[in-house]
């Protein structure tokens, strides 16, 4: 395995690989990673040749007065995952190799990046696409690979390469979960052992969406009050919304019909916390 802190070392690997001729994976990371992130290292490996990952906590993506300094950062222990999972080339550049002078040039998304998330984190998903847009033409990948885990960020994304005709695919694969439900992030362990127990209810609530669809019901006012109650016996917990949205366009709707993304997020003391599900009322 490689380490390259630099965009010629990465670029070099590369294209020494696809001169092999290797399909090259890419995975997006801000490490600290865990078996979410692992999931797309597997897959990327099963479908490609060559496997990328970029480590960097890129600052453009969170707010002033977010949790850019105290993300976690065990740079060791994610080589160490790497290493295992038998990735080619982990990418972790310092951030004066990302952004050497002040962004004058930024990808913006629109539409897609005002619901849900965006409505709470005014400027991120510009950092996400800018970054991303930065890393797809540093690595140059055939295919790069997210997960479904931030589903807006996956549409977010895919939109922004079928608009500018950027030249790989983007591969989304199944948010991974703890044995109660939590989907799996690198946010959980800011969590007390009892607010991680009340976690769970987040994925109860996103459960209890797909059973009201399947019994039936297709409100979707009906839907979003029966998940507040849920949400809301969580004692130190505040929802930031609960939506149920076009799967595609993001739009709020007002009865399921077809294929909705029912997602939330929701503060548990001073930690945010997100998960979807899809449901679809045109499958059997
Ligand atoms: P990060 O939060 O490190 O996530 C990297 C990738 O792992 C994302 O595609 C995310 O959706 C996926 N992921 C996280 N938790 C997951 C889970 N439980 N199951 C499946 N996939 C999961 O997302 C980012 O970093 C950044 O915004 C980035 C795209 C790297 C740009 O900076």
């Amino acid at each position: 395995m490689e380490i390259a802190k630099t965009i010629q070392a990465v670029r070099r690997l590369v294209k020494a690989a696809r001169s092999e001729g290797k399909k090259i994976g890419f995975v997006p990371t801000m490490g600290a990673l865990h078996i979410g992130h692992i999931s797309l290292i597997e897959a990327a490996a099963k479908q490609t040749d060559f496997v990328v990952i970029s480590i960097f906590v890129n600052p453009t993506q969170f707010e002033p007065g977010g949790d850019f300094e105290k993300y976690p950062r065990p740079f060791d222990d994610d080589l160490e995952i790497c290493r295992k999972h038998e990735v080619d080339v982990v990418f972790a550049p310092p951030p004066g190799e990302m952004y050497p002078t002040k962004n004058l040039t930024w990808v913006n998304v629109k539409k897609l990046t005002e619901p849900l998330c965006g409505q709470f984190r005014p400027g991120h998903f510009r950092g996400v696409t800018t970054v991303c847009a930065k890393l797809f033409n540093i690595v140059a990948s055939d295919v790069a690979f997210f997960g479904q885990k931030d589903a807006q960020q996956a549409i977010v994304i895919k939109r922004m390469v079928a608009d500018l005709n950027m030249p790989l695919e983007i591969v989304v694969c199944p948010t991974v979960r703890e044995p109660d439900g939590l989907a799996v992030s690198s946010r959980n362990q800011y969590l007390t052992q009892q607010q991680r127990k009340d976690a769970a209810l987040i994925y109860k609530s996103l459960q209890k969406c797909q059973e009201m669809v399947e019994s039936g019901v297709t409100e979707t006012k009906e839907i979003i009050a029966e998940m507040s109650k849920m949400l809301n016996q969580i004692p130190s917990g505040k929802i930031e919304y609960i939506s149920i949205v076009d799967a595609e366009t993001l739009e709020s709707i007002d009865r399921v019909a077809g294929k909705a993304l029912t997602a939330v997020a929701v503060r548990i003391g001073s930690t945010r916390l997100i998960d979807n599900i899809l449901v679809d009322t045109s499958k059997e």
